[in-house]
């Protein structure tokens, strides 16, 4: 492994297009950093894929990425974060490694006993993590989780806001527009790519929390307390990969769901 140096890039990790999301917080925050942007579409869903599956995937990503210079790393997806940020930080323990997990904190502590809905991945939910996570904030709130099977599909298809998505999204969120709850956590780095989508589902009133921004924050303290925040005083850039053969429509999509929102 080369040695880890503050202008070398930082690797944003996802199952496909989603990381996108965390990708664009962290260049919000630490515009002058370069990236490599990596999705492993030839490859997703990781949602629906057993636990060992996904973990072999990252480790095996990581470690190219590990390889090549990076960093540091963001596992920019909640379902790879589950299978396998632990054994990460044991086989790289001295480089930052930053996972994303539901916002579920944020989201219960916003109001006096609130009902939230967590929508993620089938494998987020039934990992251990979430279930210590809802353990923690039951107490807190009423925590209603959601797997959303299909839902990242649409994102990777680049489809926002189409009738097909809209149609999806009234089906399973049906429930909750009978009896509405106070605020949804996104779960997944794919969401809050179709935020708008669920808002207009749900209604307006429901108030809508992404971990997105805290793992930027985080990784930006990790990478300062390693001293290994770049010097350089000009902005970054960003390197798109994606395990797909012929990547060239994945690529084009990343580029244009950074410039979203
Ligand atoms: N973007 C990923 C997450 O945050 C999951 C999408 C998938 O199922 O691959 O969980």
């Amino acid at each position: 492994m080369s040695l880890l140096k503050s202008n070398k890039p930082i690797a944003v990790f996802d199952s496909g297009v989603g990381g996108i999301s965390v990708l664009r917080e962290l260049v919000h925050i630490m515009p002058n950093e370069n990236y490599i942007y990596f999705g492993d579409s030839a490859n997703a869903p990781y949602g629906t894929k057993t636990t060992d599956e996904v973990r072999e995937l990252t480790i095996g990503h990581a470690k190219d990425l590990f390889e090549e210079g990076a960093k540091g790393l963001v596992v920019a997806c909640n379902t790879a974060t589950s299978a396998a940020v632990r054994n990460l930080r044991e086989l790289y323990p001295k480089i930052p490694i930053v996972g994303i997990e539901p916002a579920l904190k944020p989201a219960v502590e916003a109001k006096e006993h609130p009902t939230v809905l967590v929508m993620a991945t089938p494998m987020t939910i039934r990992e251990a993590k979430f279930q210590k996570l809802m353990e923690r904030y039951q107490n807190q709130g009423e925590i209603i989780p959601l797997p959303c099977p299909g839902l990242m599909d649409f994102v990777e298809r680049g489809d926002l806001n189409g009738d097909d998505l809209k149609k999806y999204l009234v089906e399973l969120l049906y429930a909750y527009k009978q009896e509405p709850v106070d605020s949804v956590v996104l779960g997944c780095t794919h969401y809050p790519f179709v935020r708008d989508a669920i808002v207009e589902t749900l209604g307006e009133s429901v108030t809508v929390f992404d971990g997105g921004e805290g793992t930027a924050r985080e990784m930006h303290r990790r990478l300062e307390e390693a001293h290994l925040l770049t010097d350089r005083t000009e902005k970054g850039e960003v390197e798109f990969r994606n395990s797909l053969p012929d990547s060239s429509d994945k690529i084009k999509l990343c580029k244009e769901l950074l410039k979203e929102i």
